[in-house]
């Protein structure tokens, strides 16, 4: 009878988050045996408590450690063959420590770092982004350079930032009666649902096709601007809504004149929908580039349409 191949052994740093969590759902899903590194201030939280025993109930073993402790990054990347971060942006460069464990453990076949979103290396805010995207980019060299295998997840907007108001900063809901529209609003921006970006995410820790590549994801029906967007919501609500426009050098004043952090979802909307760093370069294979959504059509993924009808 022919062995079946052992599915590969999977950490996931960053369990007990939104997008964590839906990792490790998918990596148990896939058969993949499935650790988590949950930091001692997290099991002592009552708080985190029903989070704990969720993960430990579908089959994930929980490790003590943390980020800065080297001895429990150790012991936990030697149980595995796949490391997946899915840690905060403004920890990126806590990564640090953990890249040169895994640089010394050349059994690690791949390395998911904490990205999911835009490519750092395809964007240019000058300097507007308090060194959101030149932090993961630092990251990234270090793997690099370090030859640890890799695949970097460029999947766009989660569908919970911005588009739940209709990109309209301060917004809790869409609007309906005026609309505020940014640059001519023509510019493309990819939307994709944070459970999907972590279905497509494990789809790809065990392909040969993704290794030592960056997967863009810009699934059918998510790629919109800002004009898709008030002409699919006003075909849902049955109503015209009057658009206002907001030039591209009245965003930048607003960004200059508001304080970190709150200045963020404005550099988000000048980073997407008026530069356009989601799409405005083709993907090219041979630049590294691979289209998730042309590799995994068996993904079915929540489209901006169906998220909108959730709004209503
Ligand atoms: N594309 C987008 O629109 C978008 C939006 C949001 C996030 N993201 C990306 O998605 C990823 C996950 O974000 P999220 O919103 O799911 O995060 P989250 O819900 O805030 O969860 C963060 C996780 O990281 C853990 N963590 C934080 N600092 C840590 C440390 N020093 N050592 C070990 N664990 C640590 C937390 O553990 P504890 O339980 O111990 O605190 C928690 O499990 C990030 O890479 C982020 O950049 C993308």
């Amino acid at each position: 009878m022919e062995k079946t191949k052992e599915k590969s052994r999977v950490l996931v740093i960053g369990a007990t988050g939104r997008l964590g969590h839906y990792l490790t759902r998918f990596s148990i899903q896939s058969g993949h045996p499935t650790f988590a590194l949950i930091r001692n201030s997290t099991f002592s939280d009552p708080s985190k408590s029903v989070t704990l025993e969720s993960l430990s109930s579908s089959g994930v073993t929980l490790l003590k450690g943390s980020l800065d402790d080297e001895a429990s990054l150790e012991e936990a990347v030697s149980k595995v063959d796949i490391v997946i971060s899915a840690i905060p942006s403004k920890h990126v460069l806590d990564q640090k420590l953990l890249i040169n464990v895994i640089k010394r453990t050349p059994s690690i076949t791949r390395f998911i770092p904490a990205e999911y979103g835009a490519d750092p290396d395809k964007t240019q805010v000058s300097d507007l982004d308090h060194g959101f995207y030149s932090k993961k980019s630092e990251i990234r060299r270090l793997i690099e350079s370090s030859n640890i295998p890799y695949t970097y997840i460029c999947c766009g907007l989660f569908m919970r930032i911005l588009l739940p108001s209709l990109v309209q900063p301060g917004l809790q809901s869409p609007p309906m009666d005026k609309v505020t529209v940014f640059g001519d609003g023509n510019v493309k921006a990819v939307f994709v649902n944070e459970v999907d970006a972590a279905a497509f995410t494990i789809k790809t820790i065990d392909d040969p096709r993704t290794l030592n590549k960056t997967l863009y994801l810009r699934p059918c029906g998510n790629v919109c601007s800002m004009n898709d967007l008030v002409e699919m919501w006003e075909g849902k609500i049955e109503k015209k809504l009057v658009k206002a426009f907001v030039t591209e050098s009245q965003l930048l004043e607003k960004i200059k004149e508001t304080p970190y952090p709150d200045d963020m979802e404005m550099v988000f909307i000048y980073s997407f929908f008026i530069k356009g760093h989601h799409t405005y370069f083709e993907i090219d294979e041979s630049c590294g580039g691979v289209n998730g959504t042309e590799l995994y059509p068996d993904v079915k993924y929540m489209t901006v349409s169906e998220f909108l009808d959730t709004l209503l």
